[in-house]
């Protein structure tokens, strides 16, 4: 590809505002020479023009098939509403442009399965916007592990009024896809859960493929936020408190040694505690250079797939 790319964003709402402009703008200071001019593309047209205008991206649109044919972009963001993720990518993976695609990649397990097709048959690559797999603090957990086999990972997955109908499939998504980049695929047979109190409350257990033991935790009204990942192999331990939505802390412990405390939270921007930034490095450095960005549809496939699964029964011992 090129280098100076021509970049379209899809979708002004308050995420892709909030996190994924700022983020954008941020990459485009430090890398005048990788990303050209932007375009903002919103169904509200006003929209559009704030968000540009806010973060001083060149142009705005409302309609994305248009912008595709005449502004002809060289890679494309799309931050839309959940229901309208797939039928924006389609078109977009159709024109062989590189796209990022919020998650959750479709409202259905049917629509991440077509993504995994259209994307292994796109003549450019298709990432998936999971920010965890880029939150500082699971990645400096990663590091620590350091590809030692982990025998026990839990997390616990709070947050405040969170009792709407597609919390797991949408939000604690991030919680099941995190472990997965933690501790490797999970064997779907060896997976039980209990629910609770509610449509989304469950306490799940199960097994890795490479063995370890595992266990979510999911508790959407709990009154508290709180986002914890608990690592636990012979000889080491850690807890993972995320940026955004925790204290941006890792405790690591290690056999014979004083804990140690890593600090993340102060002085940072939210978009990049949240991993935004990371996964905006990811997809644009990849595409500058040639490569696929990772997370892709396949990678999160799994992830969709048990999310769905504890979404569809309150319960299942067996
Ligand atoms: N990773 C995270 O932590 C995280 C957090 C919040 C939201 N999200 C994801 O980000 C996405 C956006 O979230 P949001 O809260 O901003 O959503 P939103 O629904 O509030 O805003 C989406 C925007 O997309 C626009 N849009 C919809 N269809 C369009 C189309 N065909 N063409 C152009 N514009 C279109 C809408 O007009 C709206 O302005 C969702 O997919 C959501 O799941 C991720």
């Amino acid at each position: 590809m090129k280098n100076r790319i021509k970049l379209l964003v899809v979708g002004a709402g308050p995420h892709g505002s909030g996190f994924h402009m700022p983020a954008l703008a941020h990459y485009r200071s430090r890398n005048p020479d990788r990303v050209g001019s932007v375009l903002v593309c919103d169904l509200d047209r006003d929209r559009a023009a704030s968000a540009a205008r806010k973060y001083g991206f060149e142009e705005s649109a409302s309609d994305v098939e248009e912008v595709i044919g005449d502004w002809r972009p060289d890679a494309a963001m799309v931050l839309t509403s959940v229901q309208a993720t797939v039928e924006v990518g389609r078109r977009i993976i159709g024109a062989g442009i590189p796209v990022l695609l919020e998650k959750p990649p479709g409202e259905t397990v049917g629509e991440a399965e077509e993504l995994v097709v259209l994307s292994a048959q796109a003549a450019a690559p298709v990432m998936v916007s999971m920010n965890r797999r880029f939150d500082p603090v699971l990645r400096a957990a990663m590091a620590r592990v350091n590809g030692r086999r982990c025998r026990y990972v839990r997390v616990t997955f709070a947050r405040e009024r969170r009792n709407e109908d597609r919390f797991l499939t949408e939000t604690a998504l991030h919680a099941v896809d995190a472990m997965r980049m933690l501790g490797g695929d999970i064997v779907p047979s060896s997976l039980r859960w209990l629910g609770h109190g509610g449509t989304s409350w469950r306490v799940a257990t199960f097994k890795f493929a490479a063995g370890a033991m595992g266990c979510f935790e999911i508790l959407p009204a709990a009154g508290a936020r709180a986002e914890r990942y608990e690592i636990t192999g012979e000889g080491f331990r850690g807890i993972a408190k995320t940026c955004f939505y925790d204290d941006g802390e890792l405790c690591w412990k290690e056999l014979d040694s004083e804990p140690e405390l890593q600090t993340y939270r102060a002085s940072r921007p939210v978009w990049e505690l949240d991993g935004t930034l990371g996964e905006t490095c990811e997809f644009l450095d990849s595409c500058i250079a040639g490569r696929a960005p990772r997370p892709a549809p396949a990678d999160v496939l799994d992830s969709v797939r048990i999310a769905h699964r504890l979404d569809a029964t309150p319960e299942c011992l067996g």
